[in-house]
């Protein structure tokens, strides 16, 4: 399959441009698309070929769902079989935006889309493109972050095009995405609500809608049953072993570099870094949303640098970090 990529206007999308892929969409097809996270993949929610067309172009296991992706609340409640008091608060607080809610589903989504369980996850993107498609395609869009399964998650075209050039029927190449970390996963399903995965939302934010959350831990490994799959420990992980300092790092460093390794070292920005020949030094910002926002681009280049290791310097264990160090820790694990 040839995978067509076509430009199109982040703020003002080209309505020919959607028109074909909502065309795409409508035939059975998989779309990449921008979201104000990563890049999505996309297919019609409600075809079950089309979805699994979704499992076989990422290699995903099937017992991973997907986040359905709708134009708005009211379509999210045409595939949702209750909408508690805690959905309500959350959705309107936070949709259009990156905020993925966990609920019981309607028998329109097909299992395939669930992993065969009796909830789905939907969302409102906060992203022209992605509303506009919606719109124009008139279907709930099932889309996983478009990378092979377990890589990086694609935050520009090109990414995107690494990881599933011939495995998809089209692009949408909208830019770099603006957010860089995956939307914020809450199962309100269950009581209390459950933080499945940290993501773009504020930090403890949820809580000031919610009350207390319960925060699921990240200790489940590949094999074992997943309350929430997405909790899978390696996940978005680069092909370079990447390895987490408490410290800076810099001693690592240097001692990785005289046993002739080549090593790219992402540090945060500050500091004053000495010059060593087959080190590949990245600054890293040091607010976490300019952290975030970054992450995944670095990590892609640094991928790409022929390296033998990526050291990093964690940022501090604080509420503020939570989903940088939530995505630097799971790229460190190589179970
Ligand atoms: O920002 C994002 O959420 C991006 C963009 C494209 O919207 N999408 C994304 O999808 O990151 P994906 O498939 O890479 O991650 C979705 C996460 C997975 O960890 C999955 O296991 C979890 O959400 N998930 C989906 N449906 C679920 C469900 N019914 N119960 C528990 N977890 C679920
Ligand atoms: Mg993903």
């Amino acid at each position: 399959m040839k995978t067509e990529v076509l430009t199109i206007d982040p703020h003002s999308p080209q309505p020919d441009r959607i028109a074909r892929a909502a065309e795409v969409l409508r035939a059975g097809g998989l779309v990449a698309f921008p979201t104000e996270t990563v890049y999505g993949l996309g297919a019609n929610a409600l075809s079950e070929e089309a979805v699994r067309r979704i499992f076989e172009a990422k290699g995903r296991p099937a017992n991973n769902p997907l986040i359905v992706h709708v134009a708005d609340l009211s379509v999210a409640q045409s595939i949702t079989a209750e909408w508690p008091p805690a959905a309500d608060a959350l959705a309107r607080a936070f949709w259009p935006g990156p905020l993925a809610l966990i609920l019981p589903r309607r028998p329109c989504i097909p299992d395939v889309v669930t992993g065969g369980g009796s909830t789905v996850a939907v969302r409102v993107p906060a992203h022209r493109v992605a509303l506009d498609l919606l719109r124009a395609a008139n279907m709930p869009i099932a889309a996983p972050s478009a990378n092979r399964s377990n890589h990086l998650s694609p935050t520009r075209a090109e990414h995107v095009l690494r990881g599933l050039e011939g495995r998809i029927d089209l692009i949408l190449d909208g830019g770099p995405t603006t957010g860089g970390l995956e939307s914020t996963v809450v199962d309100v399903s269950v009581q209390p609500p459950q933080l499945l995965r940290p993501g773009l939302l504020p930090p403890g934010i949820l809580e000031t809608y919610l009350g207390p959350v319960v925060r699921a831990q990240r200790t489940r490994r590949q094999g074992e049953l997943l309350p929430a799959p997405g909790m899978l420990q390696r996940h978005y992980a680069p092909r370079t072993p990447l390895e987490c300092n408490d410290d800076d790092g810099w001693e690592r460093v240097r001692t990785l570099t005289a046993q002739g390794l080549k090593v790219g070292w992402m540090t945060l920005a500050g500091k004053s870094v000495e010059e060593t020949s087959g080190v590949d030094v990245r600054c890293m910002p040091t607010r976490a949303e300019d952290y975030g926002s970054q992450l995944f681009a670095v990590l892609h280049e640094l991928d790409q640098a022929h390296l033998d290791r990526i050291v990093v310097e964690l940022p501090p264990a604080t509420e503020e970090w939570l989903a940088v160090r939530d995505r630097l820790l799971r790229a460190a694990t190589t179970d």
